[in-house]
């Protein structure tokens, strides 16, 4: 990382005097590889350890600085209001931008045009988990304010990203957007830093094949024109959100960074090992919890067995079941059903072994749902 000059809540002191960094976080976007959980919510609500996964990103950017928060927001935009609100719980004022069809990130920054004024900002994809947030990230941009500052990371297969070619020196060569033939192993990640120079870029480009103003091409076109464009790499964990394995792997690292509290009753013959946390009212009765496992309010585990890497929503029930490496949502029940894993249950749904005169399994599973089971 690039050394600091100052940051100091949302304001810095950068190179050309005291300047502001406002931040626009996308939450967009249909979730169709999140289905069935996206027909009923929208994807950046789904819980990771507990938590809607833009309250993680929310989170990264105050402690990036940024207090005025843009959230760009599509069809499940009242959802999200609902959540989150005006974002003052989370130490934010959140403005809500209404994305009416999902036309690329670079149409975002577009429509965001008044928000954002001419101030310096952060462009959060509102699904991606990193380790370690974006505040480093922020302070390498406050010290020499490129026009750009975009975040990459190594990955062994980087088709289905943008891709930055990089010097030594951190200057970004050339971009491509899902190159079939990519040009490097960087990908671009989901944390751009942008001054007001981007207004410019994202005005002159046109659609891309997949009919979406890219982000890519935007900053391509500042490339192209000799202005400074910047990447740091991000080594640590990165993750987004946005299908059933990667919600999975977000909350298998969410758990990993938890910490043994006990707020609602363990019995006696219960065994609690590694960190585990019961919220208030949740109930554990005869069970084994393997940490990290989050047990929410009010929810009863009973003759069960939970974890590893498992979190349970609020008001479920788990009796005579076993569960690892997965989410259960709020109002969730199983009875009866032990060993599953690497599961997510929807909210309300109910898992009961079937009747045993029964020919075999019995399911009701929502549209674009998925069962895995032993017959
Ligand atoms: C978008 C960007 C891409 C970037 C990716 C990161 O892709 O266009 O450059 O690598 O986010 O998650 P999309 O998710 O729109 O396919």
């Amino acid at each position: 990382m690039l050394p600091v000059s100052l940051v100091a809540g949302s304001a810095w002191i950068g190179s050309e005097g005291i300047t502001t960094m406002k931040a626009l976080v996308l939450s967009g976007g249909m979730g169709t590889r999140l289905r069935p959980f996206t027909h009923s919510m929208p994807k950046q609500l789904m819980p990771i350890a507990n938590r809607p996964v833009v309250e993680h990103v929310l989170d990264d950017v105050r402690r990036a600085g940024a207090v005025d928060v843009g959230v760009v927001v599509g069809d499940h935009a009242e959802e999200i209001e609902r959540a989150v609100g005006d974002g003052s719980r989370l130490g934010l004022r959140l403005t809500y931008l209404r994305q009416d069809a999902p036309l690329g990130l670079a149409h975002c920054v577009l429509l965001a045009r008044d928000f954002l004024g001419d101030d310096d900002f952060l462009m959060y994809l509102g699904d991606n988990i990193l380790s370690d947030g974006v505040a480093g990230m922020a302070r390498a941009f406050a010290a020499d304010r490129p026009d750009v500052q975009l975040a990459v990371h190594r990955v062994p297969d980087p088709r289905e990203f943008g891709v930055a070619v990089v010097g030594d020196d951190g200057t970004v060569l050339r971009m491509e957007e899902k190159p079939q033939d990519p040009p490097g192993d960087l990908a671009v990640m989901g944390a751009y830093f942008f001054t007001s120079a981007i207004h410019e870029a994202v005005a002159a480009i046109r659609p891309s094949p997949r009919g979406e103003l890219e982000i890519t091409d935007a900053i391509q076109w500042l490339v192209s024109a000799g202005r400074p464009v910047r990447a740091v790499e991000h080594t640590g964990f990165w993750q987004d959100a946005g299908d059933i394995p990667g919600v999975l792997r977000c909350n298998r690292w969410a758990l990993d960074g938890t910490r043994r509290e006990i707020r609602g009753w363990v019995d006696e013959s219960s065994v609690l090992n590694g960190p585990v946390v019961v919220e208030p009212g949740a109930r554990i009765v005869r069970s084994r919890i393997d940490g990290p496992v989050i047990v929410g309010a009010r929810t009863v585990i009973e003759d069960g067995h939970v974890g590893p890497h498992t979190s349970v929503g609020r008001d479920c029930v788990i009796r005579r079941s076993g569960i690892a490496d997965s989410i259960v949502l709020d109002d969730a029940e199983l009875v009866g059903v032990p060993g599953l894993h690497s599961s997510i249950i929807g909210r309300s749904a109910s898992v009961r072994p079937t009747d045993t005169s029964a020919l075999g399994p019995s399911l009701v599973i929502g549209d674009h749902g998925r069962a895995e089971v032993r017959i």
